[in-house]
């Protein structure tokens, strides 16, 4: 269908093909067999409600990313004030936008090129989403301390000696998406020293961890109440936790 620029419906039916169309899905297949992601060759992926652009700028947004959107969405009640600390393509800030219109949804990266796509993915899908370059809660207006309703992240939690034994298509990932650090739980633990400051009493926080640190994730999140939950394959990959009410 992307090589032929053409909808399923066109497709089932049947229609000529183009040398044109040849050509493109010729080259479609030399991308893929050199392990470029498929989605990245499609230049899209749908995500929850939304359909968002990808290429090398930003991760593929995965299936168990789409399953915390999941679970976020039926946990909160109508949040005022949600921030999406690792955009990245958008997925989650676009996501929760399009299941609550009326927040406020604020979305962060270290990365200008990250935010570049992720704009263009809301504009897109016609849904407002205010987008900050820098570094997690650092660029986000001041105003919002001790006022956000909901914070999600899917953060990079690779360590760095992790990188050299990835799959192929994930190499051409960008390595601020995925490696963290020399351990891999360091950006998470920077969110949770900092989420307290910005999360309204409470507030929920949702983040999406490495399989391997299930245990570490429920420490370093112990003032939230810390609670590991697993993806449909049973492994942990996801910390919950609340602000107190005082
Ligand atoms: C694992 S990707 C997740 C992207 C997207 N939210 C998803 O679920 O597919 C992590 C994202 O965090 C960004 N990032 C890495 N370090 C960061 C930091 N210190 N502050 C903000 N964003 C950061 C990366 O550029 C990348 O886009």
């Amino acid at each position: 269908m992307a090589a032929t620029r053409r909808v399923r419906s066109q497709v089932l039916v049947g229609f000529d093909v183009t040398p044109g169309d040849q050509d493109t899905f010729d080259a479609f297949v030399a991308r893929r067999r050199a392990h470029e992601p498929l989605q990245y060759i499609e230049g899209s992926i749908p995500f929850a409600t939304v359909e968002l652009h990808v290429d090398d700028r930003v991760l593929v947004p995965r299936p168990e990313t789409e399953f915390l959107f999941s679970q976020v969405v039926a946990m909160v009640d109508g949040p005022g004030v949600i921030v999406d600390l690792c955009t990245g393509s958008g997925n989650l800030a676009l996501g929760l936008q399009a299941a609550f219109r009326d927040a406020r949804v604020y979305a962060v990266d270290l990365s200008s090129d990250a935010v570049d796509v992720a704009r263009g993915n809301a504009e897109h899908n016609d849904l407002n989403i205010q987008f900050f370059v820098g570094d997690l809660f650092e660029p986000l207006p001041h105003e919002l301390r001790g006022a956000v309703d909901l914070i999600v992240a899917n953060p990079p939690y690779l360590a760095e000696r992790e990188l050299a034994d990835l799959p192929p298509d994930v190499r051409f990932e960008p390595e601020m998406a995925l490696v963290a650090g020399p351990v891999g739980d360091e950006v998470l633990t920077r969110i949770a020293a900092q989420a307290d400051a910005w999360l309204a009493p409470g507030g929920v926080i949702a983040c999406e961890i490495s399989e391997f640190h299930g245990s570490r994730a429920a420490e370093i999140f112990s003032r939230y109440g810390g609670a590991i939950s697993q993806d449909l394959s049973g492994r942990d990959r996801y910390v919950f936790g609340s602000r107190g009410m005082e």
